[in-house]
């Protein structure tokens, strides 16, 4: 048995476009037609339904809700503001808070308005500017009500995925457009932490929480060689930390969100540095149970991954971790083998804050559809009635107690 500290996050994490339905504006909307893929359509019906969603979460003792704005829904044509998006928003953070339960608001979860895709997305220089108009819209609203802020969710997901492997909109398979992009997405999250904070000051209210949430893998060597130390050395500081880094040397890093899944097997049999990148392991001698969509289950890799986090000497918040399974007692394994890896972090001197599960609810998995079940709630896609499911309660007894039997 383990105790978490009193004031703990627990909680579970969404994102707009996978669990609102209907974003239209977005441009995974006309993408996923394009594509042919399925659409992610009236997806969960979150934007509706959002009221019973909130006593679902309260009703399971989460006393934090990780969520996104939609950036196509706030600014659905260039320099258009919809005042009733943002009346929306604000009434879901309201409805969060009235339940006391603590908002932590992302800015940028892979999504954007069609109209800037147009102009290049965030290959665009002007991308910064826009980012900035759009966060100071949304900001000086909601500014009073919340605290923690994400700009920009897992930016090395989002430009390897959108821009270098060409496997979500807009498919650009550049690396000139790749290597703009994270510069655009590193500059346009410093110009936002400085904004929000500015908007704070300007308020006159307490100084907001600003961090990004980034995707961080346990890198571990298939084989012990020297090619393979080298790679592992590598990919830790290209992958996990290099903009962990330099978000903090710049100054904009008040706390880390941390999304962990899974474990990148490294194995690497040229000194070519696309092999010391990239070349994962063939024949893997140390197979471990997998989630629905194979990736392994690693629970030791999530203590190795917050220890590394502990020179920045700034709090961390999870602010994803989770699986896609059929089998939900394996979800429950999956929470609570990772949850003991997070207090034995906190026992080792990181300062983790919270816990946000992924997901609150299925919900659209972006280029897999609606087929991986991330959710503590099952949702039926026919009816979209929500079940809890059992790990979710099991999971609640944690966030009641702060005391998880390992
Ligand atoms: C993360 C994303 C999130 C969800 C999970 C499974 O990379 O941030 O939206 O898709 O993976």
């Amino acid at each position: 048995m383990v105790q978490f500290p009193k004031d703990f996050y627990w909680g579970a994490a969404t994102s707009s476009y996978q669990v609102e339905g209907n974003n239209v504006n977005a441009d995974w909307w006309p993408w996923e037609k394009k594509v042919g893929r399925e659409n992610s359509g009236a997806a969960c019906r979150h934007y509706e339904l959002y009221q019973q969603d909130f006593d679902l979460i309260k009703s399971l003792n989460h006393n934090a809700h990780r969520l996104s704005i939609e950036w196509s829904r706030i600014e659905p044509k260039e320099g258009e503001f919809s005042q009733e998006a943002l009346q929306h928003y604000i009434d879901v953070i309201a409805a969060l808070r009235s339940r006391n339960i603590e908002p932590m608001v992302t800015l940028h979860h892979f999504t954007n308005p069609i109209w800037l895709s147009a102009k290049g997305g965030w290959a665009d220089q002007g991308c910064i500017k826009y980012f900035l108009r759009y966060c100071d819209f949304v900001v000086r609203a909601l500014g009073p009500q919340v605290h923690f802020w994400f700009t920009i969710n897992e930016p090395t997901i989002y430009l390897s995925h959108a821009f270098l492997w060409g496997m979500w909109p807009p498919q650009a398979r550049s690396f000139l457009k790749t290597k703009a992009v994270h510069d655009h997405l590193i500059e346009g999250h410093i110009e936002a932490y400085r904004l929000i904070h500015k908007i704070y000051k300007e308020l006159n209210i307490a100084a907001p929480a600003v961090s990004i949430a980034q995707h961080m893998q346990a890198i571990v060597s298939c084989a012990p060689s020297l090619k393979n130390r080298l790679a592992v050395a590598l990919r830790e500081q290209w992958y996990n930390l290099e903009i962990l880094d330099q978000l903090k040397k710049r100054k904009a890093l008040d706390f880390i969100g941390v999304n962990y899944y899974s474990r990148h097997l490294v194995d690497v049999h040229s000194w070519w540095i696309g092999n010391l990148l990239m070349e994962t392991c063939q024949v893997n001698n140390h197979p471990l149970k997998k989630n629905f969509l194979g990736w392994d289950i690693y629970p030791e890799g999530l203590h190795h991954v917050l220890l590394n986090l502990k020179k920045y000497n700034v709090p961390v918040i999870i602010a994803e971790n989770g699986i896609c399974t059929i089998d939900d007692h394996e979800r429950w394994e999956y929470i609570r083998d990772h949850l003991t890896q997070v207090h034995r972090a906190i026992e080792q001197g990181v300062n983790v804050k919270g816990y946000l599960y992924w997901s609150l609810m299925d919900n659209f998995e972006w280029a897999y559809g609606f087929a991986p079940r991330f959710g503590l709630i099952d949702v039926n896609y026919n009816t979209h009635q929500r079940t809890v499911r059992d790990s979710a309660k099991k999971y609640a007894q944690v966030c009641k107690t702060g005391i998880l039997e390992t």
